[in-house]
């Protein structure tokens, strides 16, 4: 890309509703992160995110990614991925963990939310884990993707409060809302400081 002008171009992989994947493109559409979303892969069929990508126009794959498939939904994406021109690849709620060989392709590419204040709570269930914990304050991080999951340079973070009589639901829903927010922030910052002259 030409780095004094053009928005980045983003390859976004997730695996499910997609609120993350929507509010990105929302920011996007309000002038508030400049970038593209060129490609939308998703390694589930029924997932959300494919019907709110269609809805958008934005082009979208369903790749099966199971202990049979991994390799190839790898290559398949990163055929993809490279078709389509991406700058970064955006990891909104994708399930799998990516293998070394995809990380190469794309060093320092790859960003991820996670829903808890890292490097606390990492893996599956951190909102669980963190009510179970009995922490007062939470939250989300955005980071760029390693070998180590849930490890990688920290990008931004949200802090949000956990109430005495949360539930993993309340407190899901609260952390996201700030997801929301954090994640186009994130990539316009991490944008800004990698692509931009
Ligand atoms: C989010 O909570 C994100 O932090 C986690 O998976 C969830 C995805 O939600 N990695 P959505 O599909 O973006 O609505």
């Amino acid at each position: 890309m030409d780095p004094a002008t053009s928005p980045v171009h983003l390859g976004v992989l997730a695996s499910g509703r997609g609120s993350n994947f929507a509010s990105i493109q929302d920011h996007i559409d309000q002038g508030e992160l400049d970038a593209r979303i060129e490609v939308l892969i998703s390694d589930r069929e029924d997932a959300r995110v494919l019907e709110r990508a269609r809805n958008r126009s934005i082009p979208s794959y369903h790749v099966p990614h199971d202990v049979d498939h991994r390799k190839k939904f790898e290559e398949k994406a990163v055929q993809l991925l490279r078709e389509y021109d991406v700058d970064l690849v955006i990891l909104a709620g994708f399930m799998e963990v990516l293998s070394p060989y995809f990380l190469r392709q794309f060093p320092d590419r790859i960003l991820n939310i996670h829903p808890s204040l890292l490097p606390a709570f990492k893996g599956l269930n951190a909102q669980k884990q963190a009510l179970e914990y009995g922490v007062k304050y939470s939250g989300c991080t955005v980071h760029v993707v390693t070998e180590d999951v849930d490890s990688g340079p920290i990008i931004a973070q949200s802090v949000v409060p956990v109430h005495s009589d949360d539930t993993v639901e309340r407190l899901s829903e609260r952390i996201l809302e700030q997801e929301h927010k954090l994640f186009p922030r994130a990539i316009q910052k991490y944008a800004d400081e990698h692509f931009r002259e």
